[in-house]
């Protein structure tokens, strides 16, 4: 009797602890193993202008042709955050062939293409609601990433569409997973993976731009994010990932980048 009063007690202590605690036990198992760095470690364009000890202006290279949208207003699907696609603006500027996993509304498409030399070109590829309707779920991987997918994949005309920077994009409806890139290989400076959030299409998308960057490229990944459940699968495949080859996460951002040495 005294024993199984207790395993009782010692049980429902147990529990206690572990519901008043689940955002720390949480913070625990989902935790950040990529290294965060400061933007200038991506690439020296990046630099500032020294003002003082404790100031800073950007440079000349900073200056960047920009889309702000008013999100609440607008309702755009998939947006990255304002500081995130500057980046990609200014890595734009020296990346002659781009390549994007997962265009939606296009928006950091037209932002790359905006800001990328004159003779650049910008391959994006996406899911119409047709090919989305026709992803299956997997068992184990995130459902909210996988219906992320099939809302995200509703538009038929993009922000760049109709523009005069229109004719460097190379646009798609392609699923990533049926993408042969065997004439793609060693092609690209810049490729963006932002397409579908489920481990077996960030595995999927992330093998192949690893074939498909050149020596000196970059690869950037979005929505390196613990503890929402849309983007664990990318949490979790990063972190593994990070234990071969040097990934870094970019301060303040959600996103991860790694230079082809
Ligand atoms: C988060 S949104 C992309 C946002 C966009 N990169 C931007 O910055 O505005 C994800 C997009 O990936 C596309 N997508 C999801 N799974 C895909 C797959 N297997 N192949 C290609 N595109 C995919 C969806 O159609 C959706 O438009």
């Amino acid at each position: 009797m005294i024993k199984s009063i207790f395993f009782i007690s010692l049980f429902i202590n147990l529990f206690l602890v572990i519901v008043l605690n689940k955002k720390k036990i949480k913070k625990f198992i989902n935790k950040k193993i990529i290294k965060t760095v400061n933007i200038e470690k991506i690439n020296p364009i990046f630099k500032p202008r020294i003002i003082s000890d404790n100031s800073k202006f950007p440079s000349k290279e900073h200056v960047t042709k920009m889309v702000l949208v008013h999100d609440e207003e607008y309702n755009v699907k998939g947006l990255i955050s304002d500081y995130e696609t500057w980046i990609l603006a200014i890595m734009s500027k020296i990346s002659l062939n781009i390549f994007e996993f997962g265009t939606c509304s296009g928006k950091t498409t037209y932002i790359m293409a905006l800001n990328s030399p004159d003779n650049a070109k910008i391959k994006t590829i996406t899911l119409n609601e047709d090919q989305a309707s026709n992803l299956n779920f997997k068992s184990g991987e995130s459902k909210s990433a996988y219906i992320n997918s099939k809302n995200e994949s509703s538009y038929k005309e993009f922000m760049f569409s109709g523009t005069s920077c229109e004719s460097k994009i190379d646009f798609s409806f392609k699923n990533s997973m049926d993408l042969d890139i065997k004439d793609l290989k060693n092609k690209y400076d810049l490729i963006f993976i932002d397409g579908g959030h489920t481990y077996s299409i960030i595995k999927n998308d992330t093998e192949k731009a690893l074939e498909m960057i050149k020596k000196n490229g970059y690869v950037f990944w979005h929505d390196y994010t613990p503890n929402k459940s849309s983007t664990k699968d990318v949490f979790k495949y990063l972190n593994s990932l990070s234990k071969k080859i040097s990934i870094y996460h970019i301060k303040d951002t959600n996103m991860c980048f790694y230079k082809k040495e």
